[in-house]
């Protein structure tokens, strides 16, 4: 039985950072949306996620009004260290594409959403499950979905988004005749760490090693954020303390006698390496955005950009088709925001490919990553290729 019947312009099912912020800028152009997010909002906010944001997503959060915290306690950096053979070499991109990234956590983009659209009086249902999403291909879809105490409701939406993430409920409604999935796994995963510490250098080192992978990220002037390749089974309660700061060090050893300041471990976890595409991004009056269309390794960080990208080009997309009556609004929705998924994808999977060790690579391999990463940092096409990206292109 069904307790109520809600009618919205846009339903949007997922309620993490790209589902929020569509609300926010729908909200701005006078579009009324409903989000139906399944876990707490304590949940989202306990969750660790990346932690650089490129220019355009700083932009969007400051021009949308979400968020001047972000230049307030969020840290640019202008540039990286490549580490390789027992060296550093700085990324420098201010000097090669003249932008930044912000080291700003991206549950801190989340909470500053969620603080937004609650001060805005939005409808954004935590804690609420989607069961099923009806009639997209009709001009009224709905979603039914259930209230934390169990009752049944029903939202009538113009359009449904799909933002509910890489398990996406949404993304099942477009036939798998109709769509094409594109799909990599790694044979490698991230051992991350949270550790009570000051920062060891002033900007992220990203380690190529005999040992494997590592990434020295920060997170505040006590807190530290790092990372090292490992077996995707690998079990992370099996580590001691002293064990994980002996393979972290391990990593970043050399002439130069760089180590990493050291201190209590207080989250660890392994992390899953995915690429991930679907297409189209459009079937009827659904649309699907961020992590529920594509998944990336996380490698350069581009996960929650590029869902933030999503969202402004689909918000725009929206906005043509309800306040216009721009049909083609929708179609171009999809091929605008694939291109930019198709070059993250690529980004992702480069930066992965380049800095990690495979399983079974002989002494060729890692000589030759050597030296790609020396025709890199050798020269100022190579370097600028790379900082174009890790910034976001312009
Ligand atoms: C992070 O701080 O968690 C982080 C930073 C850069 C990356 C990936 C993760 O490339």
């Amino acid at each position: 039985m069904t307790s109520s019947t809600t009618r919205t312009q846009v339903g949007i099912v997922g309620g993490g950072p790209a589902g929020l912020m569509l609300s926010h800028l729908l909200a701005l152009d006078g579009i009324d949306s409903v989000v139906i997010e399944s876990r707490t909002r304590a949940e989202i906010e306990q969750t660790v996620r990346a932690g650089i944001l490129e220019r355009g997503s700083v932009r969007l959060l400051v021009d949308s009004g979400v968020s001047d915290r972000v230049l307030r306690e969020g840290h640019e950096h202008e540039g990286i260290d490549l580490r390789f053979a027992g060296s550093s070499h700085r990324i420098d991109f201010q000097d090669l594409v003249g932008r930044s990234v912000w080291l700003y956590p991206q549950t801190d983009v989340f909470t500053d959403l969620a603080d937004a659209r609650s001060r805005d009086g939005a409808d954004i249902r935590f804690s609420w499950t989607a069961t099923k999403v009806d009639g997209v291909e009709t001009d009224r879809p709905t979603i039914e979905a259930t209230a934390p105490d169990g009752s049944a409701h029903r939202i009538e939406c113009d359009v449904v988004v799909g933002s509910d993430g890489s398990r996406s409920v949404c993304r099942q409604q477009i036939p798998e005749g109709r769509r094409t999935d594109y799909f990599r796994e790694y044979p490698f995963a991230w051992f991350g760490i949270l550790a009570e510490a000051p920062p060891s250098a002033p900007e992220l080192i990203y380690a190529h090693s005999d040992r494997g992978f590592a990434l020295i990220s920060q997170r505040t002037a006590t807190m530290q954020r790092m990372y090292f390749q490992c077996d995707p089974t690998e079990d992370p309660g099996q580590w001691s303390d002293d064990q994980i700061w002996s393979e972290l060090q391990s990593r970043v050893t050399g002439p130069d006698g760089l180590e990493l300041v050291e201190g209590r471990i207080t989250d660890r976890s392994v992390l899953r390496f995915r690429s991930f595409v679907t297409e189209p991004l459009r079937h009827g009056r659904l649309l699907l955005a961020g992590d529920a269309a594509h998944t990336v390794p996380p490698t350069g960080a581009k996960g929650l950009n590029l869902a933030l990208a999503d969202v402004r080009v689909l918000a725009e997309s929206l906005q043509r088709f309800l306040l216009k009556d721009d049909h083609e609004a929708l179609d171009a929705y999809s091929e605008q925001a694939l291109d930019r998924v198709w070059g993250a994808q690529h980004y992702s999977y480069w930066m992965t490919t380049m800095l990690h060790t495979l399983p079974g690579s002989t002494p060729f391999d890692h000589r030759r990553q050597i030296a790609e990463l020396t025709t890199l940092v050798g020269s100022s096409a190579g370097s600028t290729l790379l900082a174009d990206g890790y910034t976001g292109w312009a």
